[in-house]
């Protein structure tokens, strides 16, 4: 008789961006009149950008014809891959990442959803609170977090670093030791940042206390402030405690076509063993590599073609953030993020929580956010908006909520 993995039924409901799909489907079900607007997940909704879809088509034909055809790709990444990553992505920043410490995936959500298998049963894990519900459901699924009190929505074995208003929803150092820290800047879901002297301080107790960060800089793209890192690289100490996870989902649009890569330096070390080696033993037996196809179009990504055009893109997406913020605050809503994110964090009004004002603004507006309590239980009170959405529809959706 086999067991099963008990942890996994200590996940409370379904994952959060399924079930907001089923609540919205089961109301355009009963609606089927109503032009519904989601700017609730982060998905894309801008074409890929055409230096892209050329190197796809580009990559395409090679794969039709024996001489150019490539079956499975190296374990870690094609070279072109990883050195125009260690380029653009590092030195170009002042950053000392080699394109050997560069692990190329499938995405971010991936990476940040299975790190976790490196560090010991026991390892204490802290969050931001609110947070991407992916670093915590993983260490749930792998028996880390203790027991659920379904009453605070908190698991008894993870350190929780509220981020509020008071703190400008940045988190404060934790007063238990955590082995592994989760940072996510720019923030999702909140939308903020922290400045490079204060991750410097994340990186300094880090290494102090001998945790790891999780960096996660999926939406490094969209910073706008000079002082805001754009890799926690930037910061003095960061190889020997961090890793960073990027994405190429929101900087270009690969939320369907599915890339990003994990940086592990060499130097991060416990005891003898080198992370980088258990990473790349993870890779080489569990992952075949991101397709041939994809990676081209990743490459594409830091050509000169491919920079300009993916500037604009994201341009775009910002102009959304600031039409949505602005509206939002004409409309007397407390709002934060938006500046350096493609999220708008907003304080929910009338007293209603995030799950009401989810049902409030889906039913009266037709608009689909994401409750902030599904983030977390310091998420209760706040509601996200995406900026992903076309102009059009964002432009709709404000019509529509500040009609309210
Ligand atoms: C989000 O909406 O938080 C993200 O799009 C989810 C993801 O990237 O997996």
């Amino acid at each position: 008789m086999f067991n099963i993995n008990e942890n996994y039924l200590k996940l409370p409901g379904s994952y959060l961006f399924s079930n907001i799909g089923k609540k919205v489907a089961a109301y355009k079900a009963e609606n089927p009149d109503r032009q519904v607007i989601s700017l609730g997940i982060g998905d894309v909704t801008q074409p890929l950008v055409p230096a892209i879809i050329e190197a796809l088509h580009g990559a395409v034909d090679e794969m039709g014809k024996a001489e150019s055809f490539h079956g499975y790709a190296p374990d870690l990444g094609y070279e072109f891959l990883r050195n125009a990553i260690a380029e653009n992505d590092y030195k170009a920043r002042g950053c000392n990442i080699a394109a050997d410490e560069i692990f190329v995936s499938d995405g971010a959500k991936c990476d940040s959803a299975n790190i976790q298998e490196l560090f010991s049963a026991d390892a204490k894990i802290a969050v931001c609170d609110p947070v991407y519900p992916v670093y915590v459901d993983s260490n749930v699924m792998a028996g880390r977090t203790g027991t659920y009190d379904p009453s605070t929505e908190v698991w008894s074995d993870v350190i929780y670093m509220p981020c509020l208003k008071d703190n400008n929803f940045a988190p404060e150092l934790p007063e238990k030791t955590p082995d592994v820290i989760y940072l996510c800047f720019p923030n999702n879901p909140t939308g903020s940042t922290i400045t490079k002297a204060q991750l410097q301080e994340w990186v300094d107790y880090a290494n102090k206390v001998g945790a790891i960060i999780i960096y996660d800089a999926a939406y490094e793209a969209y910073i706008s402030e000079s002082d805001v890192p754009h890799s926690i690289y930037e910061c003095e100490g960061a190889r020997t405690c961090a890793i960073e996870l990027r994405s190429f989902s929101k900087n270009a649009g690969f939320t369907g076509v599915r890339l990003g890569f994990t940086v592990i330096p060499k130097e991060l070390v416990r005891g003898t063993t080198a992370l980088h080696s258990l990473w790349a033993r993870r890779h080489g037996t569990k992952y075949n590599g991101a397709p041939y196809i994809i990676q081209r179009a990743g490459e594409a990504v830091y050509s000169e073609a491919g920079k300009a055009q993916l500037k604009e893109q994201v341009g775009y997406y910002m102009n959304n953030a600031k039409i949505i913020k602005q509206g939002l605050q004409e409309a007397g809503y407390s709002v934060s993020g938006g500046v350096n994110a493609p999220y708008i964090w907003l304080e929910t009004p009338k007293n209603m929580n995030s799950w009401e004002f989810f049902d409030y603004l889906l039913k009266n507006a037709n608009v689909v956010g994401t409750p902030g309590s599904g983030f977390g239980p310091s998420g209760e009170g706040y509601f996200r908006l995406t900026a992903f959405g076309s102009y059009e529809n964002t432009l709709e959706a404000l019509k529509r909520i500040k009609s309210l």
